[in-house]
């Protein structure tokens, strides 16, 4: 996919939607996967500049449209962090994502503006909900949470943000078609209006964003058990596991045993041996994927990294600089195999089982980089041991980890 920079247009999401309908979470999700593409994404939020501005327990009548003082204090805050954001686009940034409401038609008309007369491209993404049940799971899993309720009791931060989500449902005005571009996704994706968007990379987010499913579920990533390979230190090929590697796939099997509930654990795998033997112990049944194949080390295949040196000093080097971008010859970069893990990025997010990820260093790497929000020139130094499980467990904005270390 080409990038923002490549095209060298600046661009600028901006989220749209009453309190509690997953703006911050989606803006969030976003930017961390444009970051992991490789653009230079950073979420500007108008709720944090107000609580180190303002103070964060204010009261629901500031967001009251009928109290002046509230409004002029709250459009400041708008400005302030527009300003900031059009800063950061003017020089490094590639992609800005302004989340506030924005909840009428003046405001983002104003936004539209300031954005375009700055060289800057504006995609409105509005999500709609009308769901009790969602939205009061909303509150419940984050604004409870918020700084703006802390040692407040749940009931009453409850009531209070149902006031201020009141104050905004009176001034609401959803998107319309005379407003640019803009993406609507109505009861969190099930239907997605997407108006005036074109071209190859915002065809790409769009369909990133009616992928995104709120479902928690753990997705569990291991490299596959010692192969024969691995013994020798040699990279890639297609060998079988070793003894020690048979072991930790049964390891891994009586690992998973508990781990299994009501809902089916969906087991993927690479195409190589090492995965598919690895995987064999389990119960579930398995889907190999060639994009879960590891990093295609081209003419090195095969070699022990003291031969790569011997042989190709130069390229030994040049990785050893660069390691994110670095190509083997005939082969792939990091980058590569993130650009390769794009559907299968998409999958895990529209799915809503728990998933086994069976697979390989290189290619665990790019995706625990894009679930745990790594910054991509560290990717391909994060530490992928052998023989040991990684948990990773959705929260509100982001994953927590835990590794288990299975067998000798
Ligand atoms: O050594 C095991 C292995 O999976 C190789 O097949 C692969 O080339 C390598 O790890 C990737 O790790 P690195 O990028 O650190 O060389």
């Amino acid at each position: 996919m080409p990038t923002f920079a490549a095209a060298e247009q600046k661009m600028a999401f901006v989220m749209v939607g009453l309190p509690a309908r997953g703006k911050s979470y989606i803006a969030r999700k976003l930017a961390r996967y444009l970051r992991w593409r490789g653009q230079e994404t950073r979420v500007f939020n108008v709720g944090t500049y107000r609580r180190e501005i303002v103070g964060s327990q204010v009261s629901h009548d500031f967001f009251d449209p009928d109290n002046p003082e509230g409004r002029k204090e709250r459009m400041r805050l708008a400005e302030l962090v527009l300003k900031d954001m059009l800063r950061w686009l003017a020089s490094s940034g590639q992609v800005g994502i302004y989340d506030a409401t924005n909840s009428t038609k003046e405001r983002r008309r104003w936004i539209r503006e300031t954005c375009t007369a700055a060289g800057v491209t504006v995609v409105f993404i509005e999500t709609v909900c009308d769901d009790p049940h969602v939205i009061d799971r909303n509150l419940r899993d984050t604004k409870l949470h918020s700084p703006d309720y802390a040692g407040v009791a749940s009931e009453d931060a409850l009531i209070d943000f149902k006031q201020r989500i009141a104050h905004y449902q009176r001034a609401y005005e959803p998107l319309a078609d005379d407003e640019g571009r803009f993406v609507k996704l109505i009861d969190e994706g099930t239907k997605v209006v997407v108006h005036n968007v074109d071209g190859a990379i915002l065809s790409r987010v769009v369909y990133f964003l009616m992928n995104l499913r709120t479902k928690r579920r753990p997705i569990w990533l291991t490299r596959h058990g010692e192969s024969l390979f691995n013994v020798e230190d040699r990279i890639g090929g297609d060998s079988g596991l070793s003894p020690r590697g048979h072991e930790f796939a049964r390891a891994l099997a009586g690992f998973m045993q508990p781990r299994r509930g009501k809902e089916p654990i969906t087991v993927w795998t690479s195409r190589l041996q090492r995965t598919i033997q690895t995987a064999s112990y389990l119960a579930e049944r398995t889907t190999a994927f060639r994009s879960l194949d590891e990093i295609d080390a081209g003419e090195c295949d095969g070699m022990t990294y003291t031969e790569v040196r011997k042989r190709y000093p130069e390229q030994f080097e040049a990785r050893a600089k660069d390691k994110l971008n670095y190509r083997y010859p005939r082969g792939e970069s990091y980058n590569d195999v993130i650009q390769r893990l794009d559907p299968i990025i998409i999958e895990i997010e529209r799915h809503e089982h728990p998933i086994l990820v069976v697979s390989h260093q290189g290619v665990l790497r790019a995706l625990y980089a894009y679930l745990m929000d790594t910054p991509p020139a560290d990717c391909p130094h994060i530490p992928m041991p052998l023989h040991t499980v990684l948990e990773l467990m959705p929260s509100a904005y982001g994953c927590t980890e835990r590794r288990f270390p299975l067998s000798s």
